[in-house]
């Protein structure tokens, strides 16, 4: 990608298209380190479930190489304690390692923050070195688990 031409913005309902139609660009390793889980592609309940809970349970900033959908990062309440939230994000193959990842992350702490949600905790694979250097970049410091609460 080109210097400048990275867009990032809160989600929105047509997002859920450009994610799906990003899905060929997730190889299995990625896919494994995001869902914990042996998948050729999407798991086949996300695009629908995420869909459902948006934008109140389930909110997203997305990341946008012109009209494509490169990456994206997503909270989820936890349905039985909605003032905290669970957060992931995820990068295309092809455009990782370009400090996309840490700009999604920032954005959707921010976006979480506006939200009044009180905390955010990301659940990252002790291996996940590039995950790992994302988070603990953003914010300062090597716990799972982020105050968001001022
Ligand atoms: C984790 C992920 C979102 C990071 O996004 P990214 O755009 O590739 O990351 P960035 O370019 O912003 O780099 C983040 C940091 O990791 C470092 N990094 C990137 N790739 C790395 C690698 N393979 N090994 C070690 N460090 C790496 C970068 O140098 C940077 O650290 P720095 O700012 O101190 O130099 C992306 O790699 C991805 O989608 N991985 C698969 C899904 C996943 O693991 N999700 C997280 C769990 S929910």
């Amino acid at each position: 990608m080109k210097p400048g031409q990275l867009t990032i913005r809160a989600w929105e309902c047509g997002d859920f298209a450009l994610l799906s139609a990003a899905a060929p660009r997730l190889s299995a390793r990625t896919l494994r380190l995001r869902f914990w889980g042996s998948f050729l592609t999407l798991p086949p309940t996300y695009l629908s479930s995420t869909a459902r809970r948006w934008p109140y349970a389930w909110d997203a900033v997305a990341a946008l190489d012109g009209i494509d959908l490169v990456g994206w990062a997503e909270y989820g309440r936890y349905p039985d304690d909605l003032q905290n939230a669970d957060i992931a994000v995820c990068v295309v193959d092809d455009e990782q390692g370009h400090g996309i990842g840490t700009a999604l992350i920032t954005a959707l702490i921010e976006r979480a923050r506006a939200a009044g949600l009180l905390s955010v905790h990301a659940d990252i694979a002790p291996f996940n070195e590039a995950a790992l250097h994302a988070w603990r970049n953003v914010t300062g410091s090597r716990a799972s688990t982020l105050a968001l609460a001022s």
